[in-house]
């Protein structure tokens, strides 16, 4: 047996969120900034460097806390980065998420034109993402940036979105969230699947050789790019008591009623998978991180008679199953947290609070991660062999929306599917490692 070529990874260049999952129990903030002068936006990013802690702090994501910065494409121009380097960067990022609509589905009311400001236009420059185990170390982890954006002229804060999680621990759903993690080679953190191979650090890190054995395409000079990685975030407003009608309106009996939000989602409430648990949840398996991720699809439920194959956390992540395509292509890391009040069990009415999920995905290709991911598996049902089925959770379903749901002895097809998800908003940015945000700190034309 040869022995695995071992990579080093420059964790202690790299920004925390890359590595380190979010906390279970946490707070947090989003807070956008528009630089309106070079230099400030650089004596900004000078003032936030000691804050942003890299990966190579404690493993345990329960004691980890963190603020991570990055820039859109209008943000690394404001801040006077040279043209040839700008044009280096992927053209997916370079047009930013709002000019990408329409290829991500985000029409209708989730179309730009009706976003948050100032969601999707030229002022979002600079994200500073938060997250702590609490509000006291959330606080700690922020003062230093609050400090900096209060004194620093030139810099204008823009927007901003706290995250909390719900008294119920789980999204407004009511589902367990931020289970499933991909272990990286070199990282030294453990994945959430042990059956899953880990994968290559290029898939997320810049710098470093993908799947593939290529370097991913990383921006220039090589200071700029080496241990970065892009960031998607979305503020995604759910629509609870729109999904709870649904289930009650479709479930057979009321008992079918937790079994059949289960299949949309691919796992019971407590985050225990259908494909371990298949006829009712088993809190103590949601509860288990050793074993709450611990299957694949292929040996134990290739049909999708456990969960179908259309299911939300299925169809992002369809590990071994039999697919068009090569799944682990296609890994995101996700860094998401509530937003808004949980809607009271067993309200089925809505009561106008907005409420949703911040997303945030990581990855080292947008175009083949996060876009490949939302166009081809959210928005489309092509590559599991059911063309005009959409992720019946979160894709952008109209009204007609189809999800089929395997069972014997015939197939249940569940039709008018409304839209579940609203995005209000988001864009691409660019999180560079440690060396590459001193590299932009300190240009000086
Ligand atoms: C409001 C919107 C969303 C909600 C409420 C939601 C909820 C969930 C839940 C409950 C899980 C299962 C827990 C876990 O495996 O960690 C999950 C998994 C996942 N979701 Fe979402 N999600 C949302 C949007 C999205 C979007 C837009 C994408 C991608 C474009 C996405 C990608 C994923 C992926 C990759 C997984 C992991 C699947 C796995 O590895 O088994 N989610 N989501």
């Amino acid at each position: 047996m040869t022995a695995e070529p071992t990579i080093t990874l420059e964790r202690d260049d790299i920004q925390a969120p890359v590595l380190h999952p979010r906390p279970t129990h946490y707070a947090g903030t989003m807070i956008l900034v528009r630089i309106d002068e070079r230099r400030a936006g650089r004596e900004l990013l000078r003032r936030l460097i000691p804050f942003v802690p890299s990966a190579a702090g404690p493993p345990d994501p329960d004691r980890a806390a963190w603020a991570a910065v990055a820039l859109s494409f209008q943000g690394l121009r404001a801040l006077g980065v040279p043209a040839d380097s700008l044009a280096s960067f992927p053209p997916e990022f370079q047009q930013g998420m709002a000019a990408r609509a329409a290829d991500l589905g985000d029409t209708g009311e989730s179309a730009p034109e009706h976003w948050e400001a100032p969601l999707g236009s030229a002022d979002v420059h600079l994200a500073i993402y938060a997250l702590a185990p609490d509000s006291d170390r959330l606080d700690a982890v922020l003062a230093g940036a609050r400090d900096a954006l209060r004194e620093v002229s030139g810099v204008a804060p823009l927007w901003r979105q706290d995250t909390y999680m719900l008294p119920n621990e789980r999204t407004s759903f009511g589902f367990k969230d931020g289970i499933s993690h991909p272990a990286i080679e070199g990282s030294g953190i453990p994945g959430s699947n042990p059956h899953e191979e880990p994968f290559k650090a290029g898939e997320f890190v810049l710098g470093y050789p993908n799947g593939n054995g290529e370097l991913p395409p990383a921006p220039q000079p090589e200071v700029l790019g080496r241990n970065g990685s892009y960031i998607v975030f979305r503020k995604l407003q759910t629509r609870v008591a729109a999904f709870r009608q649904y289930v009650r309106a479709h479930a057979k009996t009321p008992d079918e009623e937790e079994l059949l939000a289960a299949k949309f989602v691919g796992r019971w409430p407590s985050g225990a998978p259908l494909v371990l648990a298949p006829e009712r949840d088993d809190p103590a398996l949601g509860a288990d991180p050793g074993r709450n991720n611990a299957f694949m699809y292929a040996a134990d439920d290739a049909r999708g008679l456990k969960c179908p194959l259309g299911a939300h956390a299925r169809r992002t992540n369809p590990r071994d199953a039999s697919i068009i395509g090569v799944a682990r292509m296609h890994r995101i890391i996700r860094r998401s947290a509530s937003y808004g009040p949980m809607l009271p069990e067993g309200v089925l009415e809505d009561d106008g609070a907005d409420r949703g999920i911040l997303f945030v995905s990581l990855q080292a290709q947008l175009a083949r991660q996060f876009e490949f991911v939302k166009t081809q598996w959210v928005n489309d049902g092509t590559f599991f062999g059911t063309p005009p089925d959409k992720d019946p959770l979160v894709g952008p379903n109209d009204g007609s929306g189809v999800f089929t749901v395997p069972q014997q002895p015939i197939r249940r097809r569940l039709t008018e599917l409304p839209q579940f998800v609203v995005n209000r908003g988001g864009e691409y940015c660019f999180m560079p490692g440690l060396r590459a945000l001193r590299w932009l700190a300190e240009l000086d034309a």
